[in-house]
C-alpha cells in the first residue's frame, strides 16, 4: 500500500521511522544506502553500506567499516558526504547530506567489537590485508592467517539536511529539510 503523508511534520516523522526500521529489518531497502564521498584526487566515490544505527533525536546515522578503507582516508580529508536511499515501496528517495566523524578507538568501538567479533562479520575487520589491496589471485585473502587485531571503525554521520523526493502518478513532491526548516521544491 502506498502511503501519503501530507504535512511536513508527518513526512519528517515517517522518514525517521523508516530509517530506524531499516536498521532492524534486513529486507528494508533503506538498510543499504549508497554513501558518496569526495575522492582525494577531487573526484567522487560511491559505495553501498549497511545502515547500522539511527538516532533520530540527535539526527545521526551509524555505519561500520574497515579503518584502512579508502572511504576512511577520504572522510579524514573531507568529512562531508551524502547517503542516497531509495524505497520502491514508498516511492521515496532520500539524499542525506552529512558530516561524518570516524571512531577507531575508545570504549564505544571496543564494546561494539565485543559484539561484532562473535558474528560472521568479524572476518571483515580482522583481515591482515587492507580493503583494496592488490591480490595475486582471488583466494589469497581467504587463505591468509587472520590477525587478532581488529580494524573496525564506526562512522557517525551527523545529518545536516535531507532532500526528499516522492514519485507519484498524482504528481511528484520534493522538499529539503532538517530539524529547523522545511522548504518545498519543484521536483
Ligand atoms: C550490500 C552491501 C553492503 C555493504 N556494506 C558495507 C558496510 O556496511 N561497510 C563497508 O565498509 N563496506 C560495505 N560494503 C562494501 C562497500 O560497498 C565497498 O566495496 C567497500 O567498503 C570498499 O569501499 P571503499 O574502497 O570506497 O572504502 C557493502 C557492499 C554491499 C554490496
Amino acid at each position: 500500500m502506498e502511503l501519503s503523508f501530507q504535512t511536513p511534520l508527518e513526512i519528517r516523522s515517517q522518514i525517521w521511522k523508516g530509517l530506524n526500521r531499516a536498521v532492524h529489518d534486513k529486507h528494508h531497502s533503506w538498510r543499504t544506502p549508497v554513501l558518496s564521498t569526495l575522492a582525494i584526487d577531487g573526484g567522487v566515490n560511491s559505495r553501498t553500506v549497511v545502515l547500522r544505527g539511527v538516532d533520530d533525536a540527535a539526527s545521526k546515522l551509524t555505519v561500520y567499516t574497515d579503518a584502512r578503507s579508502l572511504k576512511v582516508a577520504e572522510l579524514n580529508a573531507n568529512s562531508k558526504a551524502v547517503f542516497v536511499f531509495w524505497s520502491q515501496r514508498l516511492h521515496w528517495q532520500l539524499r542525506v547530506k552529512v558530516n561524518i566523524s570516524i571512531l577507531t578507538t575508545g570504549q564505544q568501538v571496543e564494546t561494539l567489537w565485543e559484539r561484532v567479533k562473535q558474528s560472521a562479520a568479524a572476518f571483515d575487520y580482522i583481515s591482515p590485508l587492507a580493503p583494496g589491496s592488490k591480490l595475486i589471485n582471488t583466494t589469497e585473502s581467504s587463505t591468509l592467517i587472520k590477525s587478532n587485531d581488529h580494524h573496525l571503525a564506526v562512522l557517525i554521520a551527523s545529518v545536516d539536511e535531507i532532500d526528499w523526493l516522492e514519485l507519484s502518478i498524482k504528481g511528484h513532491r520534493r522538499a529539503r529539510f532538517n530539524d529547523t526548516f522545511w522548504e518545498w521544491l519543484a521536483p
